[in-house]
């Protein structure tokens, strides 16, 4: 098949992960590929460490558009990718996840009557308070080709009247998330100024503004991390850190704060754990596909399957944490595998040159 031109639109963390085994595969395809960094997240520690351990090349374009309110961030990517989709005209724009920038890539690739593609789409958490949830739905809906990551996912989007649209391809997190195993099991990567706790400990990140921006909230969450019985590495976002200082929030030493990790140190963090407490929809998935327990602070996942057989479990007030803890941990024996094998990438690349070659 003729070589492709495949422009990629990320910004966030979670797509830079999602992006290694995309730009992996397409390199060993043959195909042609930009990569778009909008900016979104621009700390060292939120999207270069990224590029640099994922081995993914250095960004085409950077937007440099950072962080403000919903609207004066996706309207300032979506400003700024006019001139980038005009001068590069790609054969499809690719976007992943659910992020502003995913769907300031959707809406300007459509606008400019550009296939768009959209990795990961058909998940849903049916709360319209997300912003994530608008992202999804809206650019499932804008876009010519959804790569759904599970079963479910497509049930999703055929409910919604796309079925024609969809291609199940698996998840290329798991992709990225075996491979990165199987290499810390090797060789532990190295942990600067500070290293795992010997003693049994817990991971955690909390980064949601539904967590975060609302102080009752914040300390009530944080205090249920603070009275669990063993040590709790916080993966601190720097929303989090922003808004535990504005509130005036103190923990005890239990609560170890640690800045965000890159993405080897996080997968040997939460191996060497006892299990993971978060409200990140990615690191609820990491936990399963790691075999470690998971409690997730929120009232909805849109990774169902990790409910299954108990190792993942809602806690949307931090109740009963405690309790939840201490429960025996899930066999890994029977563990299902809903999110494919760590093969999604070259479905996807499939699914996109099938899509064009047939257009
Ligand atoms: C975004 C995504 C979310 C994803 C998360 C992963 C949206 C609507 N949300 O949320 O789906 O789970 O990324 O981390 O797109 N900040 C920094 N440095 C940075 C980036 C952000 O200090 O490099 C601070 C800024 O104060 C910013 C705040 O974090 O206002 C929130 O960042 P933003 O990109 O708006 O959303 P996230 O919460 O990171």
């Amino acid at each position: 098949m003729a070589v492709v031109k495949v422009l990629s639109v990320v910004g966030a963390r979670p797509q830079f992960v999602k992006l290694a085994p995309i730009a992996e595969r397409l390199s060993i395809s043959g195909d042609q590929h930009l990569i778009v960094h909008t900016g979104q997240h621009y700390d060292v520690s939120m999207s270069d460490v990224f590029f640099e351990d994922l081995a993914i090349p250095e960004p085409d374009v950077h937007l440099g558009v950072g962080s403000g309110s919903h609207g004066v961030q996706t309207g300032g990517m979506l400003a700024a990718l006019d001139g980038v989709l005009d001068e590069h005209r790609p054969d499809v724009v690719l976007v992943y996840g659910d992020t502003n920038s995913t769907l300031a890539g959707a809406v300007a690739a459509v606008k400019m009557h550009l296939p768009v593609a959209h990795l990961e789409a058909g998940l849903r958490s049916f709360n319209r308070r997300m912003p994530e949830e608008h992202n999804r739905v809206l650019t499932d809906h804008a876009s010519d080709l959804l790569l759904a990551p599970t079963e479910q996912a497509v049930r999703h989007l055929a409910a919604e009247g796309l079925a024609s649209r969809v291609r199940l391809t698996g998840d290329v997190m798991a992709d990225v998330c075996f491979r990165v195993r199987d290499r810390v099991r090797e060789e532990l990567p190295p942990f600067t100024e500070w290293r795992l706790p010997a003693e049994p400990y817990l991971v955690a990140t909390l980064h949601r503004a539904e967590n975060t921006d609302d102080p009752a909230r914040l300390r009530k969450l944080l205090d249920a991390l603070d009275e669990l019985p063993m040590p709790v590495v916080l993966l601190a976002h720097p929303r989090l850190v922003a808004r535990r200082h504005d509130f005036g929030i103190t923990t005890s030493e239990s609560v170890r704060w640690h800045p965000p990790l890159p993405y080897p140190q996080m997968v040997a963090a939460v191996l060497g754990s006892e299990g993971v407490v978060t409200d990140s929809g990615g690191l609820q998935k990491e936990a399963f596909l790691l075999e470690r327990r998971c409690i997730t602070l929120r009232s909805e996942t849109e990774w169902p399957e990790t409910l299954v057989g108990g190792w993942n479990v809602l806690a949307p007030d931090g109740e009963r944490l405690d309790e939840l803890v201490r429960r025996p941990a899930p066999d890994p024996e029977g563990q299902h595998r809903p999110y494919g094998d760590g093969d999604a990438a070259a479905r996807v690349v499939d699914a996109l040159t099938t899509f064009l070659h047939d257009r």
